[in-house]
């Protein structure tokens, strides 16, 4: 639990933005209008808990009678909980008089609930989750095919593309992450082919990794985005290596976790049989995870193409020379308990590349759920953001 941000009435936004920007240089990142509650919201960083501005957007909504019955300044304090509907089931068992029957769709993908400020010492308290609500991807034509992609973060900001991991998504894998970034950059997070929300693109089969690769080079031509910063793990730290090293130009600087392009049979072996469909149908928690984000019977029919994507993998080495030539800045980061892949790839890519550097993560183990993402986005921003 944690202060997430405070809530500040305002009659005009940009007044207030312009206020800011001259107080403490501070910028606003995201403005999303939310009809239902008839308010603009805008959110500042503001260093440690963020400001969200809320303006009316017509004279009968919550913010408009507030703002009226006793003008601008503090609104709300809203604390993030791990559990936004336990929470809620906890207070109103407690006695307090809640504003909402249940949690509610806020701003910021968040899921919240205010608590009545009688009850409160007169300040007003929304307690906030994250939203298991599904994300609503934008498409980029691909033939017939599709790339679902989440463009996010501050339109001002660097672009960075953000990479999953293969039986991974956008939606499964990256949220927090994405949550952490956000106010730093323009996020701009890619399905891979057959993940997630894109298209299957079946006639691919095996799929060669240069089709990954060309699914971020179609978002990236889609938005316009000449040139981006690149995070990729797993399969997609391998997708970044290869756009560094085949088109120089359109990564600035790269960070590449849990990588490891040259595979031995034994990973390949190991891999395949966590991901072979009749093992992960014996993991309830894997398989509904699998089957939510990729659907169901379709992440069976994916598993099996990752696996043949897999078994090709010892055979295909990113060999040394060509690693070599990847003169982009990159940061090698690397858990220190990934049950897959040792450390000695990270440290090998590290020496190997021209111009790394490399973090290890402690207690970490490879799939991104264990990450501690706001930790991890500090060094992503420390990499990137020179
Ligand atoms: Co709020």
């Amino acid at each position: 639990m944690h202060l997430e941000h405070i809530g500040i009435a305002v009659t005009d936004t940009s007044a207030t933005l312009d206020l800011y920007e001259r107080l403490l240089g501070a910028r606003a990142y995201k403005r999303e209008r939310v009809e239902s509650e008839g308010v603009l919201t805008t959110f500042l960083d503001a260093g440690g808990p963020r400001l969200e501005l809320l303006e009316a957007t017509r004279a009968d909504s919550p913010i408009a009678r507030h703002l009226a019955a006793r003008g601008e300044g503090l609104h709300h304090l809203a604390f993030e909980v791990p559990d936004v509907d336990a929470a809620h089931a906890r207070l109103a068992a407690a006695g307090f008089r809640l504003l909402n029957p249940a949690p509610k769709r806020g701003a910021d993908d968040k899921r919240i609930f205010f608590i009545h400020p009688k009850d409160t010492n007169g300040v007003l308290i929304e307690l906030c989750g994250t939203s298991p609500l599904p994300l609503d991807p934008d498409m980029a034509p691909a033939g017939n095919e599709r790339v679902a992609f989440y463009d996010g973060g501050n339109p001002q900001a660097p672009a960075l593309v953000l990479l999953h991991g293969a039986m991974g998504s956008v939606e499964l894998e990256m949220r927090p992450l994405l949550a952490a970034l956000e106010p730093h950059f323009r996020t701009i997070a890619v399905d891979l082919a057959g993940h997630g929300r894109s298209s299957d693109f079946a006639e691919a089969d095996p799929i060669p990794l240069e089709l990954f690769r060309d699914n971020v080079l179609t978002v990236m031509d889609h938005l316009g985005v000449g040139t981006a910063h690149v995070f990729g793990f797993s399969l997609g730290a391998a997708v970044g290596l290869l756009l560094a090293h085949s088109q120089r130009a359109r990564v600035a600087r790269l960070a590449v976790l849990g990588a490891n392009v040259q595979w031995t049979e034994d990973e390949a072996r190991a891999m395949i049989a966590a991901i072979n469909p009749a093992a992960v149908a014996e993991r309830p928690r894997w398989a509904a995870r699998f089957a939510e984000t990729h659907g169901e019977p379709r992440w069976r029919v994916l598993a099996s193409r990752v696996m043949r994507f897999t078994e090709r993998l010892p055979q295909h080495h990113f060999p040394d020379d060509a690693l070599s030539r990847i003169d982009t800045p990159t940061l090698v980061a690397h858990g220190d308990r990934d049950r897959f892949f040792r450390l000695e790839h990270a440290l090998h890519l590290q020496r190997t590349l021209p111009d790394a550097r490399l973090a290890v993560l402690p207690n970490q183990d490879h799939p991104l759920h264990h990450l501690d993402a706001p930790l991890f986005a500090r060094m992503l921003r420390s990499h990137l953001l020179r």
